[in-house]
């Protein structure tokens, strides 16, 4: 029997490359060649299933022109390159990497934080630039981490890693909101406290955001909303660009309405708002919250698990959507 076809978008650890080609037929792209949509769409011709990433939008019109395509295994935790009712409806199954790297990218999250609070790449960049002449009473003060307001929006899990290493790591009030409130045997082991959208953009002195990008979520922080923070106030955004309108965020940095951001992730990325490069009080990182080395093949090897499962007619282990049986 033929071996099914699958498409591999971008480069990827070679053990997992290898675990894939001993049961499937696959097209690698070890380059790690960026395909424009037209590109995609014609490797896709052929191919039953997709080992993907976030830099490949999976939408209806895809879908339309690669009728042999079953499956998305997406090698990470969000999902917003996937229409998932256009897959739905096309009997296309679309699965993620959750659970893996809840860990390591909260490990990030609270590090990204801490760098902003503390002024770290900053200083670095005096030092090495030759400008540290001497010590200095007020050089580079920051605010504290330890014994603030932590304040998180999106509670799902690596919201949660969170709030545990600031409650138990750092003496933190965490306060939360989010679509859902948790359960209280949750909130407790969190020691988090559900507060509005508007109490926690008041109170936080260090803002992180963990929440999925969706259309509602676009710009859920704006100019409207960073105006409520506190002046001496930090964001870090570890979600997914578009999340925070970057120009309205320059702005308030550049006036100091807000003290400082730290950003993992930026609308159009890997683009960066100029405005935002021209900032010394902000942190900007390429994406990088899960890319542990141990974590990233955790996520490439659950992709790989999603295509196995399924190509041995089991239910992917880690679906977003549900495929009715062919009929
Ligand atoms: C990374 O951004 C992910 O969604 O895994």
């Amino acid at each position: 029997m033929n071996k099914p076809q699958i498409l591999v978008c971008r480069a990827v650890f070679p053990e997992t490359l290898q675990r894939l080609a001993s049961q499937f037929d696959v097209e690698a792209n070890q380059d790690d060649t960026l395909f424009t949509p037209v590109q995609l769409a014609a490797k896709l011709q052929g191919k039953q299933g997709a080992f993907t990433t976030g830099s490949e939008r999976i939408s209806a019109e895809l879908l339309a022109a690669c009728p042999d395509l079953k499956i998305c295994a997406n090698m990470a935790v969000g999902y917003n390159n996937f229409d998932v009712p256009a897959m739905t409806a096309r009997g296309v199954w679309a699965t993620n990497t959750p659970g893996v790297l809840t860990e390591t990218t909260a490990d990030f999250g609270f590090a990204l934080m801490m760098a902003t609070a503390r002024r770290i790449t900053e200083s670095e960049h005096y030092l090495r630039a030759g400008h540290w002449k001497n010590w200095r009473f007020d050089q580079f003060a920051g605010s504290d981490v330890h014994g603030s307001t932590l304040g998180i929006l999106g509670m799902g899990r690596i919201g949660q890693a969170i709030a545990r290493r600031g409650a138990l790591g750092f003496g933190m009030q965490v306060i939360y909101h989010n679509r859902s409130r948790l359960d209280a045997a949750t909130e407790a082991e969190c020691k988090a406290r559900y507060v509005s959208k508007e109490a926690l953009l008041k109170t936080a002195d260090h803002l992180v955001l963990v929440l999925p990008y969706s259309a509602q979520a676009h710009h859920t922080i704006g100019a409207a909303e960073l105006a409520q923070m506190k002046s001496s106030a930090t964001l870090t955004n570890i979600a997914r660009g578009g999340i925070v309108d970057d120009a309205a965020l320059a702005t308030a940095l550049r006036s100091g309405q807000i003290a400082a951001a730290g950003l993992d992730v930026f609308e159009g990325e890997p683009k960066v708002h100029p405005d935002l490069l021209a900032l010394s009080n902000v942190v900007l990182t390429p994406h990088i919250a899960s890319s542990s080395t141990p974590t990233r093949l955790a996520m490439a090897n659950l992709a790989a698990d999603n295509l196995l499962d399924f190509f041995s007619g089991k239910t992917p282990r880690t679906s977003v959507n549900t495929v009715p049986a062919a009929a």
